[in-house]
């Protein structure tokens, strides 16, 4: 029999009435089980929560600060046993595996030295008139209270780590919902926070499937601010539920490298490549669809597909750089987008091949705006190669699409790229390297279908804080 893992809630560790058995997607071994939460039990991680808050809230920086510092050294020290859970749980090869959890511990120390330089601000009057001279605003942040944290299965830990640690660090409360394929992952980053000695009902967890529990987690009224990543429909539903609610979604993606006639052609087709398809391009920042000046197109188009050649396709133990995909109806759909394109006259340059949930990595050169694939997220190892002929055809395709979280501009030209980048509509726009997250220090936001509010550890404390205004008038 597998392990049956735990949630941890008020600082001890439950099982539920109901489990759910996670399979490991490459090999369809059972991994173990987690508990699938009951609405009654959800009510009761808030309870403990909202009861956790005062005494939390009070601490210093300094102290608070010390626990999380404490879980960051223990990630740091369980990366390769968290990392071999994960590379099973979601397929994802080994070495990335377990840099997602040393990067975890990174940004977690990071979230608390960066809560340690927190500074409110003291504003003088008499700006509009001279009598309010006289008057002093004291401008506080203060912890905006229980923060729902909900994180994708392509990233079960370190887009947990990366809202866990900023909410704490300002002092509020977390209750962590990990993806169902990613819970077990999860719940030994849950380990981190219990080991660290965090006070009871500060740090809990809750699994079960979003399709079941989500609504009901996200509506609750003890819920303070909703911290999601995710695709954009659940986000969409997200945001409807939470009302006046402050929340963050970080949802979907279509970045488009823009390749310009005077790019260094090795060095873009180099990133254009990692950035597709690197973790079978499974990433909300991964390359997803290029635009490339017709001049330059033949030469790129080779050199891409060289590389391509080159990925290798096997299992998450092995670090393949192309595994299989996290379930067979994500391997289905980009099947289907891939059809599409063949159908409408897109040109493979690479073999299309399926050999169950594993799709072997496809470049598409001569895609048309008519494709599927042209607007569609694959969240799989298929690259759209769509050619144009000047600077404003690339910006109206790149523009037209529904999502806007981050493009690349490939050129020598740094005035024209920011230029460029200047009326891309999007969060974050890369000169000379692909689209990605981070460093994570860096704001990270997505415009249109991706997303609402910014990440990157200062502006995710931020964001789950408040400003609460004092003001003084001295003259009295
Ligand atoms: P997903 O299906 O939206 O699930 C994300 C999380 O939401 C999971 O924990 C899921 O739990 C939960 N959930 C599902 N239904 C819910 C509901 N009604 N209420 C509350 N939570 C609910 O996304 P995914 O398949 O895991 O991740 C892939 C998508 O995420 C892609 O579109 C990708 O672009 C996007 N993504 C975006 C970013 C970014 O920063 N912009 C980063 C990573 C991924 P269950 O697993 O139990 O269903
Ligand atoms: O999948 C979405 C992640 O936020 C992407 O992060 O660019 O570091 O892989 P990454």
């Amino acid at each position: 029999m597998t392990k049956q893992y735990k949630n941890y809630v008020n600082g001890e560790w439950k099982l539920s009435d109901e489990e759910i058995t996670i399979y490991e997607p490459a090999t369809g071994k059972e991994l173990g089980t987690v508990p699938a939460m009951s609405h009654e039990e959800v009510d009761y991680v808030y309870a403990s929560a909202k009861a956790a808050l005062p005494e939390w809230r009070a601490l210093s920086y300094i102290e608070r600060a010390a626990y999380i510092h404490k879980a960051a050294d223990i990630l740091e020290r369980d990366a390769e046993k968290i990392g071999s859970v994960l590379s099973k749980e979601i397929a994802k090869g080994l070495k990335s595996a377990v840099g997602e959890v040393t990067r975890t511990a990174e940004i977690v120390n990071f979230a608390a030295e960066e809560g340690v330089r927190a500074e409110g601000e003291v504003l003088e009057g008499g700006s509009f008139d001279a009598a309010s001279k006289r008057k002093i605003a004291v401008v506080r942040r203060e912890p905006v209270g229980l923060v729902l944290a909900i994180s994708p299965f392509n990233y079960p830990v370190n887009l947990a780590g990366s809202k866990i640690a900023p909410a704490l660090i300002s002092g509020n409360v977390v209750a962590f919902k990990p993806p169902t394929q990613g819970s077990i992952s999860g719940l030994l980053l849950a380990e981190a926070f219990a080991e660290a000695g965090l006070p009871a009902g500060v740090f809990n967890t809750i699994t079960g499937r979003g399709s079941v529990i989500g609504d009901y987690i996200v509506e609750h009224e003890a819920v303070d601010f909703i911290n999601f990543t995710g695709s954009t429909p659940v986000g969409e539903n997200i945001g409807r539920l939470a009302g006046m609610r402050p929340i963050m979604l970080e949802l979907g993606g279509k970045d488009a490298a823009i390749v310009l006639e005077d790019a260094d052609l090795e060095l873009t087709a180099k990133n254009i490549v990692a950035g597709a398809f690197g973790y079978s391009g499974q990433r909300c920042t991964a390359v997803k669809r290029v635009l490339v000046m017709d001049s330059v197109a033949d030469e790129l188009v080779k050199l891409v597909t060289e590389k391509v050649e080159k990925l290798s396709v096997g299992m998450p133990e092995e670090d393949a750089d192309i595994t299989p995909l996290i379930d067979t109806k994500a391997a289905d759909f980009v099947e289907g987008l891939i059809k599409d394109a063949a159908d409408k006259g897109a040109v493979a340059t690479t073999p299309i091949k399926r050999e169950g949930n594993t799709i072997y990595p496809t470049v598409f050169d001569k895609v048309t705006t008519d494709m599927r694939l042209a607007w569609e997220e694959p969240f799989g190892p298929v690259l759209p190669i769509i050619r144009v002929n000047s600077v404003d055809e690339a910006l109206e395709i790149a523009n037209e699409s529904e999502y806007g979280l981050q493009s690349s501009v490939f050129t020598q030209d740094f005035p024209l790229a920011l230029k460029i980048a200047e009326q891309l509509e999007v969060g974050t726009v890369h000169i000379n390297n692909k689209t990605q997250r981070g460093t994570d220090n860096f704001p990270f936001l997505g415009a249109k279908k991706s997303g609402a509010g910014v990440q990157g550890v200062k502006y995710s404390i931020h964001a789950m804080t408040n400003v609460k205004s004092v003001v003084f008038d001295i003259a009295k």
